[in-house]
């Protein structure tokens, strides 16, 4: 019966599980009127999650820099997201956590006041792109648009201002490309829509340091590219870098580690997924299984 009802997927709301598509936010709430949220994502993939406690660890760095308060513990937390994906019965999904500011009492604009909520659900598994153009490599647009500033808009804290990465792709698009990478004030490139961004040159493997989110997918290929022997670089990358790389990878929990062919139109190395790529995203997929990483999903949600 629950795997009908929950069968795309099963969300936790005001302290209830109910299928995907029944779930709502309150119009007052300023997470949906204000952007106020924050939130992460983590990956179920054949039964195990992946590194749910780094996910975990980030959200709630998130919230306190937000001043929220979330009203679940760390036990609870995880026995809810494993509780939505076994309802909805899926080996490989796309599982969210939220924390909203929640609505002020009448009248009131103070965010002091307002109630956070916490929100949950998990879906069927969502690919940044598709497993063909994963085969290929993707096309990457380098936006003109520049990324709001980390002076106003804290990235390291999973947010929903997605205005200016939005915007990226439909400039990719407008191009015919894939998707986008944004740049920040000084010509660097910084993130696109949902993923982090790696070049390789020379065997050095690079990413930006600042003006981005933590990925935990960043992460984990910046760990597993250290323990193939490679060196790799926290450091401003500039655009133009992009251009010149032997290898263009992203990052993000909605698809892994993914090869870059072409950048504005031109390709990247020989055009194909490149070793040291491939070499990663083969390891990436493998580390699933690392107890170390992952862990079996409960069927029951209990610790
Ligand atoms: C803006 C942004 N950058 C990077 C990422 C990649 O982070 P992760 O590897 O933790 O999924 C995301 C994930 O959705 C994101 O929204």
């Amino acid at each position: 019966m629950d795997a009908d009802r929950f069968s795309q997927g099963a969300a936790w709301v005001d302290g209830d599980y109910v299928p995907i598509a029944e779930a709502r936010v309150p119009i007052t709430d300023w997470g949906f009127l204000r952007s106020d949220a924050t939130y992460d994502v983590v990956h179920v993939w054949k039964g195990r999650f992946f590194r749910l406690d780094a996910h975990i660890a980030r959200f709630k760095r998130g919230v306190d820099k937000l001043r929220m308060t979330l009203p679940v513990d760390d036990a609870a937390l995880s026995a809810i997201l494993h509780r939505c994906v076994s309802l909805a019965g899926l080996e490989d999904a796309y599982v969210e956590m939220i924390l909203t500011r929640g609505a002020p009492p009448p009248g009131s604009r103070d965010p002091r006041l307002c109630r956070n909520s916490f929100f949950a659900f998990a879906v069927p598994f969502v690919w940044i792109a598709s497993e063909a153009a994963q085969e290929t490599g993707i096309s990457l647009r380098i936006s003109d648009v520049v990324r709001i500033p980390e002076a106003s808009v804290d990235p390291t804290v999973k947010n929903y201002h997605w205005h200016d990465l939005t915007r990226g792709i439909f400039d990719a698009y407008a191009h015919g490309d894939a998707t986008a990478v944004l740049v920040d004030g000084d010509g660097n490139v910084a993130e696109g829509p949902g993923f982090n961004i790696f070049t390789v040159r020379g065997g050095k493997v690079a990413t930006p340091d600042s003006g981005v989110l933590e990925g935990i997918t960043r992460q984990t290929a910046i760990e597993l590219a250290r323990e193939a022997g490679y060196t790799v670089e926290e450091r401003p990358v500039p655009a133009d870098e992009l251009r010149r790389a032997d290898e263009v990878f992203i990052t993000s929990t909605a698809g892994g580690i993914m090869p870059v062919s072409r950048v504005d139109g031109v390709q990247v190395g020989e055009g194909v997924p490149g070793p040291v790529t491939t070499a990663l995203r083969r390891r990436y997929w493998e580390a699933h299984a690392d107890p170390r990483w992952s862990e079996a999903v409960r069927a029951d949600g209990a610790a």
